[in-house]
């Protein structure tokens, strides 16, 4: 899937938390529960050395527990890192990164020097909403648009901790092109530059694969069809969409599929597990070595 989104801005937030990261005791990541892969930043893993780092499992509430419990697993198993799953009808659990953070630096005596942390978190994934309880205020503007804080800030927060904010980005490139689509379905990528109909139909087949209880529930649907279209023109009928001849009317059940999936009204629903992930990266690396090999051999 082609998204063609990479503002200046985040070209210039790009270069600015390169320069930061490698002065900071800790880095915080905020990701989106329902994609702990997708949402994660690549330059992360890049540029953090020994950095230690806590993974805040946003959003919660709408994503399957089972699978949101081997994510935490799994990155609890990486030297230096820490999970923890939250979402803001949870607020103590969320301050409780108060007390992990001093843990996961006991060098740094927080009576006579700060911790510095610097938050990141693609747009959308409710970094401001986590940043806002942990300093007990409004600090920094959220909404629904992607990259709506713009400005570096830093903000004091209890036990000597400095958190730097910086704009959220994604990157450019978005591989295995499956993480494009998780992206899309969560609304970390704004929709006027996505394929709405497109998405929508990745979502229909995870689903028809992976909870297809939940769209037998939510559509009332007596069985699963065989394809994403026929799927499609099932919901269509259901919600009166459907166009003359019989057809549905694919944008607007694109519209309701992704809208009910993001209001977490299709249920608590992952989009990707630490498994799959595996295995897509392994195609990857597979189809990689195969196109070097076909050069070579040219
Ligand atoms: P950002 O800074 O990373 O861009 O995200 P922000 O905090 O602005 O949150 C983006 C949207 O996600 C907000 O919804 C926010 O309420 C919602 N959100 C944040 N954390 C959670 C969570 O744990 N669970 C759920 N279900 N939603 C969460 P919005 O529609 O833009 O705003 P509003 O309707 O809440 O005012």
């Amino acid at each position: 899937m082609a998204i063609n989104w990479y503002p200046g801005h985040m070209h210039k937030a790009k270069k600015e938390i390169r320069e930061v990261i490698p002065k900071m005791d800790l880095i915080i990541e905020v990701l989106d529960a329902r994609l702990p892969f997708s949402s994660e930043n690549p330059m992360v893993a890049s540029l953090r050395k020994d950095t230690p780092c806590i993974k805040i499992l946003n959003k919660s509430d709408l994503a399957d527990p089972a699978v949101t419990q081997q994510w935490v697993d799994n990155i609890n198993r990486t030297s230096g890192m820490k999970a923890i799953a939250v979402n803001l009808k949870q607020p103590d659990k969320i301050r409780s990164i108060l007390a992990m953070a001093p843990a996961m630096v006991p060098e740094r005596n927080l009576e006579v020097s700060q911790l510095k942390a610097i938050i990141l978190g693609i747009p959308n994934v409710g970094k401001s909403t986590t940043i806002n309880i942990l300093a007990s205020r409004t600090v920094a503007k959220t909404g629904n648009e992607p990259a709506v804080t713009k400005q570096q800030q830093r903000i004091k927060l209890p036990n000597n901790i400095v958190l730097l904010d910086t704009p959220g980005f994604l990157w450019p490139k978005l591989e295995p092109e499956d993480c494009g689509y998780r992206l899309a379905i969560s609304g970390a990528i704004k929709n006027t530059v996505i394929e709405f109909e497109d998405v929508a139909m990745y979502l229909a087949e995870f689903m028809m694969q992976h909870y297809p209880d939940a769209l037998l529930q939510r559509y009332q649907l007596k069985d699963i069809p065989q394809t994403g279209i026929e799927l499609f023109d099932r919901i269509g009928q259901r919600r009166g969409c459907m166009r003359r001849g019989g057809i549905a009317d694919t944008h607007k059940v694109a519209e309701i599929l992704i809208n009910e999936f993001r209001d977490g009204q299709l249920g608590r629903i992952t989009l990707e597990t630490p498994e799959m992930i595996t295995a897509q990266l392994q195609a990857m690396e597979a189809a990689k070595v195969a196109r070097e090999a076909d050069k070579t051999e040219k």
